[in-house]
């Protein structure tokens, strides 16, 4: 009778939520009892999604786009993606080789679905965002990691990829900006990434969710890279950078040859992403760029905010992020673990962070600073009279 109680064998290797759970469990315990607790755990923009792109979706409703769309996505959709890529990208593509995806992960898992065997290793740099992991384990794929270092700014040195490279080799997944760290990687190291796929016959997935969130450095597409883009997935998402979480809307850019499988695979993770949404995503990325310039400004200064308290926290170490909305921070000279520390900060500031499990990555911690100015002056306020008390 137990034997149907039970997942698949290879569930036991999912990670499980890294001790996000704990801090979650005892933010709500706390918060019940009338505590403030400020909440820089989740990456979620607390911007609202642009008008643009609210009125388009409203108007697509009025004017019955309620039914299936096309499985690869709404063709305005695909056609302002292509300008896009075009535009921002530096990337040739037709909007055939673009599939609308239920978010960023959806895209993640579907190419990895289409493209990983069981055994192959896949290569990736840690820290990372807790889906490459997950699809690995999921589909019997063997992750190697590779450390990015907190002293060299968590940057990934393509030098440090090459020695992982053997026979089994088929995919390296990059992501820059970058969740948790903000690091972007360099031209001349996604040049040296590009040149070991090429030489190595590799594939690249590029998670680019967050590429319009920079402070510093510019954005590469590793798929407009002499040689890259019949061996590239790239993805990206509306989630972030109109502040979309909820439309769920993402997409994938495949090589010609890889279209038809990763539109029936993602065909059968979910049919087609919902379709009246999808012209409210078209009309933000001709029409919206006002709202997003006005939130890269803002985060830019609410990172320099937070850093700038980080700074005074002595037991503290971090490296200033380029990018994206999140910090990453030591508190190896606590004395604590990861683990402690969130603890602490929780229950004597208030404030919920992240501990770096989540990112495969033990002894950190990540901060989320997509949160008003005034809540992050608070929320660092506190933290750091609970840090000083460390001393
Ligand atoms: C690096 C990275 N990739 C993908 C995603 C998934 O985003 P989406 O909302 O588009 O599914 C996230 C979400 O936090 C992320 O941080």
């Amino acid at each position: 009778m137990d034997k149907i109680k039970l997942p698949t064998q290879r569930f036991e290797g999912i990670p499980t939520s890294g001790g996000i759970r704990d801090i979650v469990d005892i933010a709500d315990r706390l918060e019940a009892t009338g505590r403030t607790i400020y909440h820089l755990e989740i990456g979620r923009p607390d911007f609202d999604s642009p008008k643009t792109a609210k009125d388009a979706a409203k108007k697509a409703i009025d004017d019955g786009f309620v039914h299936y769309a096309d499985m690869r996505g709404v063709l305005e959709l695909r056609q302002a993606l292509s300008r896009k890529l075009k535009r921002e990208n530096g990337m040739d593509v037709s909007p055939e080789n673009i599939t609308v995806t239920v978010g960023a992960q959806a895209a993640l898992t579907a190419s990895m679905m289409t493209l990983l065997n069981e055994g192959d290793d896949v290569i990736v740099p840690v820290p990372c965002f807790g889906a490459y992991p997950g699809a690995c384990t999921i589909l019997g794929a063997n992750m190697l990691s590779v450390r990015c270092k907190m002293e060299d700014g968590f940057i990934l040195r393509a030098r440090d990829v090459e020695p992982l490279v053997t026979d089994r080799t088929r995919m390296i997944v990059i992501n820059s900006p970058n969740n948790p760290t903000g690091a972007v990687i360099p031209r001349s190291e996604m040049e040296g990434l590009a040149e070991i796929a090429r030489k190595h016959d590799l594939l690249v997935v590029s998670d680019e969710c967050y590429e319009r969130f920079l402070y510093g450095g510019t954005h590469v597409s590793i798929a407009s890279l002499p040689g890259m883009s019949d061996r590239t997935v790239t993805v990206g998402s509306a989630s972030k950078t109109y502040s979309m979480t909820g439309w769920r809307l993402g997409y994938m850019v495949t090589p010609p040859w890889m279209t038809s499988y990763a539109n029936r695979t993602h065909l059968l993770m979910t049919t087609c992403a919902a379709t009246f949404p999808q012209y409210g995503y078209a009309a933000a990325l001709d029409g919206a760029e006002g709202d997003v310039k006005i939130m890269i400004e803002e985060y830019r200064e609410r990172r320099d905010l937070v850093a700038g308290y980080l700074r005074q926290m002595k037991p503290l170490d971090f490296a200033n992020p380029e990018g994206a909305f999140y910090i990453l921070i030591s508190a190896a000279r606590t004395g604590m673990d990861a683990t402690e520390f969130c603890r602490y900060i929780l229950e004597e500031a208030g404030v919920a962070l992240v501990p770096g499990e989540a990112f495969s990555y033990p002894g950190f911690v990540r901060m989320a600073y997509c949160k008003p100015k005034d809540y992050l002056s608070a929320a660092m306020e506190s933290m750091k009279s609970a840090v000083a008390k460390l001393a």
